[in-house]
């Protein structure tokens, strides 16, 4: 059986392009995806996206990967949703360290940020990470208890 989260998928009009690119890697890597949408490139409000798939990780389990324009709009949505962990990133180290210290749940890529070899580089690598538990788990904990 595998251990691999399934993958929700979600982005605008200006994340779709890269969007594609790292859903078929994930299919390569052996993860079973759901493209949530959008599908084409007609304009389109980032919430929508980032709505509908934080709510597939909330019922399902998995995690998500977002990608609009810069990449912060739809994390800022993603964040809305208590018990959603997702982290903007732009840089591999950031990948990592937010699956190894905040169990992100949800990875937000910008398009118009990073190019598609990097936004790959960081895709694998939030994926091959593992959450390292421990004093971490508390503040996890601690950020959905102490919530408004
Ligand atoms: C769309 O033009 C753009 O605003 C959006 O993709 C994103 O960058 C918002 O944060």
């Amino acid at each position: 059986m595998s251990t691999k989260p399934a993958l929700y998928f979600g982005n605008d009009h200006a994340g779709l392009a890269l969007k594609r690119v790292l859903l078929k890697r994930a299919q390569e890597l052996g993860y079973t995806v759901t493209d949530v949408g959008t599908h084409d490139e007609a304009s389109t409000d980032y919430p929508d996206w980032a709505n509908q798939v934080a709510a597939k990780v909330l019922s399902e389990g998995g995690w998500g990967v977002l990608v609009c324009g810069t990449g912060i709009g739809i994390s800022i949505a993603a964040n809305r949703h208590k018990g959603i962990r997702a982290a903007l990133c732009g840089d591999v180290f950031s990948a990592k360290a937010t699956r190894a210290h905040n169990d992100a749940n949800v990875l937000c890529l910008g398009a118009r940020v990073v190019g598609e070899g990097l936004a790959l580089e960081i895709f694998e690598s939030f994926l091959a990470t593992p959450f390292e538990g421990g004093r971490h788990q508390r503040r996890i904990d601690k950020i959905d208890a102490d919530a408004p």
